[in-house]
């Protein structure tokens, strides 16, 4: 973690000299008791007050009530033999007070600079509650929806999670960790945790060495490089050995590749949970594993307070190891300025749920709204041509399930519905009538007849659906993800009233939509978008804002196709369109080998319902001429590619242009594509303008057999376009080394 250019009032030689003055003066007690991270709740009383006091108590999480943080902290700094304040940890994912999109949502806008004005509203507001860590960003890659906790990443690719993830870090934690309202930032879960199973939460994740470091690990390297305080680890088994006690991970990757100087802290209870893998006998083992592997702090169980005393005393595990380890706590501590001063004043820190802060969260929002679908121009719609609007479904008028998963501390009463945005701006221009339909997102018997009345009534019907929070997030993952409970039937009586329908869908993760999206005229994917989420899909549905959100991952047809992403590796017998037969088209007793023989599957075929990428607008772009300054490239050279981005259409509006290589002859099979660059471009009606890029060896190297990172001679080729499914193409070599 290099340092941020001014560290507070003190710079990396005082800071590591501070260290070494502690732990020359700590007990092994007190050094235990650094690298224990508690749940705190309730009063500061019994065996908390007692351990605090002893100073076993290096830091708390999930406690935001200021008045006892503090007190906690006077107690830490004031009452302990060396007053070392606390740690003091929270889940502060995609906002505190004010919510912002879900970061898969936030992903969508694919633009850094917003992504990161999110997170600084997040640090100001948390900060303010006595919060100095939050664990944040997540950048785990998936490409599976059926995983609950899709809904907190950056999307499917490492490129685009890299880039966000970053952003989330320099949010967070500022230039200066010292300063006021920063807080230290935890890249997790670290790592391959989205690769479990079957989309099922915590179960078991096989990855490739050479898969692991080129798809998996680049985000943790791009947080790394961007300064990030600490490291989670993640509760699942990584090919037969949990990531929390890896020492693969935590110390060859970690510190001997990447050396590290953050610190490592476990999952909830993942250090205990390494005897429920398997991986331990009990928790003396466990404690063990976990230090041995490089686990500085561990999270809520306490195998080390109870057992690493005796693993020094009986020589298993050296002083000198957990000198290291509570010296990267300690190296925290001392770089959030917290010895200087422990204690929050909210009145230095803006009030949470501020005007500006809901400014971002509403800019937040709109990004983060991708238009799939727009039949006939259904939108936007005009103020004037409307003289009635139906608004259905269980999501048009809840505050609380479209602020999502993991808002521990967001608060509904300041959440703008997309109803009430809608009412607001109605007045007395035209009628709004709104019919739920179904008390939940679950509920099987919905309101159908009143639904279709409503839209019968009305010249364009708003369809509100989805997933409550609770459907997505940790430990809620989905077997079939479709709309849930009787929404599909809610979507048919609507339509069949011939009113148009326009859907807008809060969900936290991609759902199956290919029995509804022939009766839907224009689709609107709102994932949850948080406290704004009103305001921001109202002034998309009427043309104030134009949509620009691309998806950062991608939409099954079926749920049979996952694991379904862009960047697949090409197999050795593609399909093609000529090669994929639907299984309804296939002849009676057809004969074995007279069709397919490709990799597709035969009920749904090889593309995906919506690529990577993808995302309408209010207008239309088109690409051409793409360039490359040079077609032969000298071994490590770096070579720059452009194409002219024209607006075609009648209104402004913002496309995120994206850039893909291919490298199609390498020493290990590389994908079809890959995303190494995007970049968000504001074009008025008629506009061109060209766009580059440059192409460096960083982009184009990729961890090799030996799990090294290389960069091999011979053809690339580059795509320009608007999606994963650009055509506009070229290619050029990169030259042999002399
Ligand atoms: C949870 C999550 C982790 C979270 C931690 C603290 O189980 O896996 O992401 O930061 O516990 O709440």
């Amino acid at each position: 973690m290099t340092l941020p250019v001014n560290a507070g009032a003190q710079d990396a030689a005082e800071i590591e000299s501070r260290i070494q003055a502690l732990l020359g003066e700590m007990t092994l007690d007190e050094k235990i008791g650094q690298m224990t991270l508690v749940h705190s709740y309730g009063p500061i009383e019994g065996d908390f007050l007692e351990n605090l006091r002893a100073g076993r108590i290096g830091a708390i999480l999930n406690d935001v009530d200021l008045a006892r943080v503090n007190e906690m902290q006077r107690i830490a700094v004031e009452e302990t033999r060396l007053g070392i304040p606390l740690l003091v940890g929270r889940d502060v994912i995609h906002g505190f007070r004010t919510v912002m999109p879900i970061p898969l949502g936030q992903a969508a806008s694919w633009n850094p600079e917003l992504v990161e004005r999110g997170a600084r509203i997040a640090a100001l507001e948390a900060a303010s509650h006595g919060v100095n860590w939050t664990f944040a960003p997540m950048i785990d890659i998936t490409r599976d929806p059926r995983w609950g906790r899709i809904a907190e990443t950056l999307g499917e690719d490492p490129h685009l999670a890299s880039v966000l993830g970053a952003a989330m870090v320099r949010g967070f934690q500022g230039d200066d960790l010292a300063a006021l309202g920063t807080i230290a930032a935890c890249a997790k879960h670290f790592a391959g945790y989205g690769a479990s199973e079957a989309g099922r939460d915590y179960a078991t994740t096989n990855i490739p060495e050479n898969e692991l470091r080129n798809v998996f690990l680049p985000p943790f390297k791009a947080a790394l490089d961007a300064g990030v305080a600490s490291f989670m680890t993640s509760f699942s088994d990584l090919n037969g050995v949990p990531a929390t006690g890896n020492s693969l991970l935590l110390q060859d990757i970690l510190r001997d590749e990447w050396q590290y100087d953050g610190f490592v802290v476990s999952d909830w209870a993942s250090v205990e949970q390494l005897k429920i893998h398997g991986l331990t006998a009990n928790d003396r083992e466990s404690a063990l594993a976990a230090v041995t592997a490089g686990v500085d702090m561990e999270m809520a169980s306490t195998t080390y307070r109870e057992h690493l005393a005796d693993l020094v005393a009986d020589g298993e595990v050296s002083e000198a190891t957990l000198d290291e380890m509570v010296g990267n706590v300690l190296r925290a501590k001392l770089m959030l300025g917290l010895f200087e001063n422990a204690q929050t004043d909210p009145a230095a820190l803006p009030p949470t749920g501020n005007p500006t802060h809901l400014q971002v969260a509403l800019e937040s929002a709109v990004q983060s709204l991708v238009l799939l679908k727009n039949d006939n121009d259904t939108l936007p719609l005009s103020d004037a041509g409307l003289s009635s609007v139906a608004v259905i479904g269980p999501l048009a008028d809840d505050g609380y399930e479209q602020l999502g998963t993991w808002i521990f501390d967001g608060d509904p009463s300041l959440s703008q519905t997309p109803l009430a945005a809608l009412t607001g701006r109605a007045g007395d221009a035209f009628r709004v009538r709104h019919v739920r339909a179904m008390e939940t997102s679950r509920s099987r018997d919905a309101a159908l007849e009143e639904a279709a009345a409503a839209a019968r009534d009305a010249d364009v019907a708003l369809l509100f659906l989805g997933e409550e929070s609770i459907l997505s997030g940790e430990a809620h993952s989905r077997a079939d993800i479709s709309l849930p409970g009787s929404q599909e039937a809610l979507v048919k009586a609507v339509a069949a009233t011939g009113t148009p329908v326009v859907a807008v869908i809060m969900a936290g993760r991609p759902l199956t939509l290919a029995n509804v999206l022939d009766d839907i005229d224009a689709l609107v994917y709102a994932w949850h978008p948080g406290t704004m989420a009103g305001p921001a899909i109202v002034r998309v549905l009427f043309g104030d804002e134009v949509p620009s959100g691309k998806l950062p991952v991608t939409f099954p047809r079926m749920v049979g196709q996952v694991p379904i992403y862009y960047s697949q590796k090409n197999t050795g017998k593609p399909a093609t369109p000529e090669s994929v037969v639907h299984i309804d088209d296939i002849e009676v007793r057809a004969a074995q080998t007279s069709f397919g023989m490709t990799s597709f599957h035969l009920d749904a075929g090889a593309t995906p319902q919506f690529p990577f990428g993808f995302g309408l607008s209010y207008t239309t772009f088109a690409y051409s001429d793409l360039e490359l300054d040079r077609e032969a490239v000298p071994y490590g050279g770096t070579l720059t590619a452009s194409a002219v981005l024209t607006n075609t259409g009648k209104r402004a509006g913002t496309e995120i242009v994206q850039l893909y290589i291919r490298d199609p002859a390498a020493s290990v099979t590389r994908p079809v594509r890959e995303l190494k660059g995007f970049q968000r471009v504001t074009l008025a009606p008629g506009e061109s303008r060209r766009i580059s890029f440059r192409l460096t060896p960083e982009l184009l190297s990729f961890t090799g057999r030996d799990m090294q990172t290389v960069l091999e001679p011979g053809e690339f080729r580059v795509w320009i376009g608007g999606n994963s499914d650009a055509s506009l193409q070229a290619r050029f070599d990169m030259l042999g080394a002399d």
